[in-house]
């Protein structure tokens, strides 16, 4: 590369300055919200996924269910209550022994709310996993960048009964893509794959 190539005239360089500046005022400026790829936020992601859990719980979605209760009880199983632009809601039964991985949500914001059961959470902290565990009645939410691993909590993590396990869960915008990490023996976290899918937490039955 030739050294005048990195040689700025000092008139663009003032220019530069000075866009950059403007730049850094718009964005310093500018409500972190409003770049966010959707305009629900996570209290509404959080709102919905409650009045989701309280509908299902009314019977409002019985003809989702499986027939006489019958929750699947090897496999992972899913099924929408909604959809639009904005926000897909979906109903998902837990089983042991099946955990998402480790994934985010791509470009989606995301919430839950435990109906009953409960949950067990594994989420990056940036370095390190940190658990914790989500009983029936409790919500979380899910800002981009989010990278966790959910499953149904192990036999006695919490009083009363684990089965069924089931969670609402909303995300805006709708699911498109998830991608799965590794923990790598340095405190880091190293992308192994990423698949589109719109299945909550990963592909279900
Ligand atoms: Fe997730």
């Amino acid at each position: 590369m030739r050294s005048s190539a990195l040689t700025l005239p000092t008139r663009s360089l003032a220019s530069h300055a000075s866009a950059t500046s403007r730049l850094s005022a718009d964005i310093t400026d500018r409500p972190v919200a409003s770049a966010l790829p959707t305009r629900l936020r996570p209290a509404d992601l959080l709102r919905l996924t409650d009045e989701g859990a309280e509908d299902v719980l009314a019977g409002r979605y019985d003809h989702l269910l499986p027939p006489g209760g019958a929750w699947p009880p090897q496999e992972r199983w899913a099924t929408r209550l909604s959809a639009d632009e904005e926000v897909d809601v979906w109903l998902i039964s837990w089983v042991p022994d099946r955990s998402t991985e480790l994934h985010d949500h791509a470009g989606s914001l995301g919430a839950l709310t435990v109906l009953s059961g409960a949950l067990s959470e594994f989420r990056w902290n940036g370095s390190e996993l940190r658990q914790r565990t989500l009983s029936a009645g409790d919500q979380a939410s899910f800002p981009l960048g989010w990278v966790h691993d959910v499953s149904r909590a192990p036999d006695g993590a919490v009083a009363g009964p684990l089965d069924p396990t089931l969670s609402v869960h909303a995300y805006s915008p709708p699911l498109t893509a998830m991608s799965y990490y590794e923990v790598t023996g340095h405190g880091t976290l190293r992308r192994s794959r990423t698949v589109l899918t719109d299945q909550p937490e990963g592909d279900v039955n």
